[in-house]
């Protein structure tokens, strides 16, 4: 029988404190997520400096729930002898502060419990996040990154081997997202609310730009972005009712949506790929699924559950297990190991 190893995986990159143990890369034994989303809605988006702060106030809590395999309860110390062979966490790309928080737990388990530690990219753990529960899915896939900070699409070659095909060259998706949430007056994080509010709407209601870049792979949101701005400005009446307001969510929605799933699918066509997995908070989106889920005879398309979809420790664990891997017979240098708020995915 193959040797069973367990690694916590630790997140604090953004605006989420969040700690697992995952078995094997497959397996959740434990999953806590600390939100901080209603420290930051008053300020209608993620204050660093706010943040930063709650992960140091929730960290010891939640590593510690996780650890023991529930939710958090409070300061209670950390387990006599570790019940995991390797401590990952993300390193980086995020805000600076919140990945030197995980980054200095993370570093003082280690040299506490003497385990191994594996630096994590952020965008590695979205892309493998869909591993538990899918014991058969194994790289080559692609894979569409739609989240907060990233719209990326990845030829998954293998374990450490990405390549990126196309990414934004303006807005994330998630960005644009919580942009046009602001612009409606429907608050932070931007995405759930008008995933809710689109489905009382009317996706044929605004004919929103699509920009398809016909010269490559690469994604642009900003026009749309900008397409609402003067929407509004000129039909300043929509705000006052609550069913136009659905109605341009939905529009909004249906042409981001309409991008990435044409533009993924024609990859997944170019590059003869089966597999297409859908990663990243936006992932979660309710139209999205549904749109991708049409084209589900031709390509197998993998959703992980939405609590998956945004910034947890299940997906630090199960990219660290793999890098653990790969990397088991050295130990990572001081240099690996430093945080980099603009870290880019790359084979390492
Ligand atoms: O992956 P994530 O949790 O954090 C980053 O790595 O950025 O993604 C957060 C993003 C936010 O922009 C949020 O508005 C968006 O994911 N999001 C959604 C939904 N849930 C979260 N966007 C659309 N529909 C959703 N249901
Ligand atoms: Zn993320």
């Amino acid at each position: 029988m193959s040797k069973i190893i367990r690694v916590l995986g630790i997140e604090t990159s953004c605006d989420e404190t969040a700690a697992a143990v995952v078995e094997n890369g497959r397996h959740i034994l434990s999953n806590v997520v600390a939100s901080q989303v209603s420290l930051h809605q008053p300020y209608g988006g993620v204050v660093p400096e706010i943040a930063s702060r709650a992960h140091v106030e929730s960290a010891q809590a939640v590593v510690e729930a996780a650890l023991k395999g529930q939710a958090p309860r409070g300061q209670a110390p950390f387990p006599k002898t570790l019940p995991v062979d390797v401590i990952a966490v993300t390193v980086g790309p995020g805000l600076m502060g919140s990945l030197l928080v995980g980054k200095v737990v993370a570093e003082m388990l280690a040299w506490i419990y003497q385990k191994p530690m594996v630096p994590v990219n952020h965008l590695e753990g979205h892309l493998l996040s869909i591993l538990p529960g899918n014991p058969d899915l194994e790289p080559p896939f692609l894979a569409l990154v739609v989240s907060g900070g990233h719209t990326e699409l990845v030829h998954v070659l293998d374990y450490g081997r990405y390549h990126i095909l196309g990414r934004t060259r303006d807005d994330a998706a998630g960005e644009a997202f919580d942009k046009v949430s602001k612009l409606l007056g429907l608050g932070y994080p931007g995405g759930p609310a008008i995933d809710r509010l689109a489905a009382k709407g009317n996706p044929k209601a605004v004919a929103f730009p699509r920009a398809f870049l016909a010269d490559g792979w690469d994604f642009s949101f900003s026009g749309l972005k900008t397409a609402v701005v003067y929407h509004l400005r000129d039909h300043p009446e929509i705000l006052a009712t609550k069913k136009k307001v659905a109605d341009v969510c939905a529009s909004f929605q249906a042409a981001v949506t309409e991008v990435l799933v044409k533009k993924t699918i024609a990859a997944a066509e170019k590059l003869n790929l089966r597999h297409i997995v859908l990663c990243g908070g936006v992932s979660a989106n309710t139209a999205l699924r549904e749109a991708f889920a049409e084209h589900h005879k031709k390509h197998r398309v993998h959703t992980a559950a939405p609590a998956l979809c945004t910034d947890n420790g299940v997906m630090i664990g199960v990219a660290g297990y793999y890098k653990y891997l790969r990397s088991a017979k050295k130990r990572f240098s001081p240099d690996a190991l430093s945080v980099d708020s603009t870290l880019a995915l790359k084979n390492w």
